[in-house]
């Protein structure tokens, strides 16, 4: 009788503490097209694997009538579950409960989940959605971020870190997610930004919506603050599916391998892919269609530097990262932001035993005060340091253009890419025919009868010459030429061949990445 009574006296509390802020505070947040945070919690993990945590915690706060206050597990939602078989933990923030603001116990809860994620070396998701540190609660609310960043930059590079915007994430918050692996925004919920329209306004009268100043298009567009875009918080949880199917569990561990599906190549046919005319754009991400299981990547900061592409793929079942100019964005150059984007991803794949295959068609660095202004030798010295610093095996194709600085920074062998092929259309040389004959031929150009006429004539030679593969395949820079449609089957054996690669880097305590 009495467990009876003490078991109906839990579940009664346990029904008063997962009504969160209340049924006014969930139809406010459902008018503007919002889960609740258990809501998203359950339609993003396996049906019944959901293991709440901390349920029953209550703030610490007195200070402005707070101890009157009750705030129904304080505003987060924390706990364990399975994603697609893979165990993950996971927190949620309310914003029902007082705007799902920070103060110190909310910050205890997410503190030990993501002691936890460490501990057992899994997948660590936060789901933000919050009006920031509570203000009530003062220095307490700031040591509990200090608490959290410190945390993400502990896991950084030993379990996956994944932070979903569903909501506002101002302030200071906003450097949690910045910390993590890839950010997930939805349009018209996600909102993130260091200091509010309003503030703007007060302090430098600059006027804007919150939309415009930090939207979900604007982080994946303009600031490249986001990985992952999406139109709802449905498609969101898909995309984050998706994703948690292709990493490993930590550092440790290689992905789990999917069964081997050959690609689509009705749809995606190699050899006709390239135009025959070298300055043509296409698509190179029906290349990597072209040659990965199934024909299926999932292309990471779609929207943002699309010069460059990168994302998952398989490779006879395994996940393998994809670098790859993108001919049909300025035609493939690098940039401050592509330079940016390739970088970090080469280090996530690397931090994550996932190989690295880049696909190299690119005339070099954009050119332009802009760009050097902007700092292109820093932020393109990333690419360098990156695919320099990489152990995991690395495999370069050639597709068409690898001119100057572009070529050794696109995984050349001279940053140990353990095989480098290249297409007969490959061209690798210092630069473009056309720039290269108005240099070297100058003053023969200059001096001519018909200057145009011996113009044409040395472009025409340059390319006899240099516009191939087979000059930097004579030097042993390129291992081998290969026809395009035997990449799948030649990237199916670098890959088993290098699969037990183990390279020792230099004893430091950490190098100086370029930043
Ligand atoms: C305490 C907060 C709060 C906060 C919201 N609430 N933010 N309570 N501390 N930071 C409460 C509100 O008082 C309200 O309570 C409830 O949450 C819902 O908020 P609304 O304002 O009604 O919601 P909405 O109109 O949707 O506006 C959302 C919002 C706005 C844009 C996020 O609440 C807002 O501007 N909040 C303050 C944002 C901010 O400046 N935060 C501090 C950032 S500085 P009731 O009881 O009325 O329902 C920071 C420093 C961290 O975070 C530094 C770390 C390094």
């Amino acid at each position: 009788m009495v467990l009876k009574q003490k078991t109906l006296d839990l579940k009664r509390r346990m029904r008063h503490a997962v009504q969160g802020g209340g049924e006014k505070a969930i139809q406010k947040q459902k008018a503007i097209g919002k889960l609740t945070a258990r809501e998203r919690i359950l339609t993003l993990l396996d049906p019944n694997t959901f293991h709440e945590y901390d349920l029953f915690v209550e703030h610490a706060a007195k200070d402005f009538d707070m101890d009157k206050k009750q705030l129904p597990g304080d505003g987060v939602v924390t706990g364990t579950g399975m994603i697609s078989g893979h165990p993950i933990c996971i927190y949620a923030q309310d914003f029902t409960v007082a705007g799902g603001s920070l103060g110190l116990m909310h910050a205890k809860k997410i503190v030990k989940i993501m002691d936890h994620a460490m501990r057992l070396k899994i997948p660590l998701i936060g789901i933000n959605d919050s009006g920031g540190a509570r203000i009530q609660e003062g220095v307490n609310s700031l040591a509990g971020y200090g608490e959290i960043f410190y945390r993400n930059t502990q896991a950084s590079g030993v379990i996956p870190q994944i932070s979903v915007i569903l909501g506002p994430c101002a302030g200071g918050a906003v450097y949690s997610p910045a910390l993590t692996d890839f950010v997930f925004v939805v349009d018209k919920i996600s909102k993130m930004f260091i200091t509010g329209p309003e503030v703007i306004k007060a302090t430098i009268g600059e006027e804007i919506s919150m939309e415009d100043l930090g939207g979900a298009r604007v982080h994946s567009e303009i600031t490249g603050n986001a990985h992952f875009y999406a139109e709802s918080e449905q498609q969101c949880f898909d995309q984050i599916k998706q994703l948690i199917g292709y990493i490993p569990w930590n550092n440790a561990k290689k992905a789990d391998p999917f069964p081997k599906k050959t690609p689509k190549t009705r749809l995606y046919k190699i050899d006709t892919i390239i135009p025959t005319d070298p300055k043509t754009p296409y698509d190179v991400r029906d290349v990597i269609r072209s040659i990965v299981d199934d024909s299926e990547f999932l292309e990471i900061m779609e929207l943002f530097a699309s010069n460059i592409v990168i994302g998952f793929a398989r490779i006879k079942g395994d996940t393998v990262g994809f670098v790859a100019n993108q001919p049909m964005v300025l035609a493939g150059v690098l940039d401050v932001d592509s330079s940016d984007k390739a970088a970090r991803f080469i280090r996530y794949c690397d931090s994550f035993n996932i190989p690295l295959v880049t696909l190299v068609d690119l005339p070099g660095y954009l050119p332009g005060v802009d760009q050097e202004h902007s700092g292109v030798i820093r932020h393109g010295a990333k690419v360098l340091y990156a695919y320099s610093e990489a152990t995991v095996p690395k495999l370069t194709v050639i597709l068409r253009k690898a001119y100057g600085g572009g070529y050794i920074a696109m995984c050349s062998h001279h940053l140990k890419a353990d095989f480098v092929c290249a297409w007969p259309t490959a061209e690798i040389a210092v630069m473009g025919p056309e720039g290269a004959a108005n240099i070297i031929f100058r003053n023969e150009i200059k001096n001519a009868e018909n200057p145009d006429e011996v113009r044409k004539q040395k472009i025409k030679e340059y390319k006899q010459k240099f516009a191939n593969p087979y000059v930097a395949a004579a030097y042993g820079y390129v291992d081998a030429v290969i026809d395009p449609a035997e990449t799948r089957k030649v990237l199916i054996h670098a890959l088993e061949i290098t699969k037990h690669k183990h390279v020792k880097p230099p004893a430091k305590k950490h190098g100086l990445p370029p930043f």
